[in-house]
């Protein structure tokens, strides 16, 4: 199947509510013991003197997982997109966790500008994430760029998402499976995202062919990829 890109930010309000009301939290807790089971297999354990940093943070679900369960470390969700952080920041706002979120801030900004901005500059980040990301970056070198200007050596990358489905008769059970669970606007937005993401092949190619072959590409089940190391 053809790659279909699809527009970065994702900007329009029925589509942000969407998304935010849409229950991701299955994958979400998989994310966060994914990440955890790295760290601890790195003897990696985060601390005040660390940084926290998800790309592409949308409304937030993954972000307010990492703060909650590194409550001592510093999280920064980062996004381009107004409404999402305008989303974020209101979830922030009204959650029951609200005093477990203070070590939580957000950030609107295109990930491909975020080089320039002096917050980064106070700390390294320890931890570089991002869930459901990639796929909407036109340009893979884009991605790796950012993530590479971003990362030190102390710098543990993991970036997971979504597998393009080989052909468009997968895609359309995926589709109908997410119909099933899903509303329309979901459903359209997951079935641009399926063609819009990279293959296996596409992200590791990019790694051995950009001198980036300290990042582990691999395949989380049928549907999923995980970029993953030290840049
Ligand atoms: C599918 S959502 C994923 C949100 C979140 N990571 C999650 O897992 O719930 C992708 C997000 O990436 C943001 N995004 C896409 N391209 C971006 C870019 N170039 N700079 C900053 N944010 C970007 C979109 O605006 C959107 O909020």
């Amino acid at each position: 199947m053809e790659r279909i890109p699809e527009p970065e930010l994702m900007e329009e309000k029925d589509q942000v509510i969407s998304y935010d009301e849409a229950d991701f939290s299955e994958g979400e807790v998989k994310l966060i013991n994914q990440i955890n089971y790295y760290l601890l297999k790195k003897n990696i354990s985060l601390g005040q003197k660390d940084l926290i940093v998800d790309l592409g943070c949308g409304p937030g679900n993954i972000s307010e997982k990492l703060a909650i369960k590194w409550p001592n470390t510093e999280v920064v969700g980062i996004d381009g997109s107004k409404e999402m952080i305008l989303r974020a920041e209101y979830k922030k706002s009204i959650s029951t966790n609200q005093k477990r979120l203070q070590n939580l801030r957000y950030i609107c900004s295109d990930i491909k500008e975020i080089k320039s901005n002096n917050f980064l500059l106070k700390k390294r980040i320890s931890l570089l994430v991002s869930n459901s990301l990639i796929h909407h970056i036109t340009k893979l070198e884009d991605f790796f760029n950012t993530i590479k200007s971003l990362s030190s050596n102390i710098t543990v990358n993991f970036h997971k998402d979504l597998k393009r489905p080989l052909d468009e008769k997968s895609a359309l059970e995926l589709k109908a499976q997410c119909s099933s669970k899903y509303n329309e606007t979901l459903t359209n937005d997951y079935y641009a995202s399926l063609g819009a993401s990279y293959t296996f092949k596409e992200l590791k190619n990019f790694t051995l062919e950009n001198d980036l072959s300290s990042l582990d590409v691999f395949e989380d089940g049928d549907n999923y990829l995980i970029v993953y190391g030290n840049v």
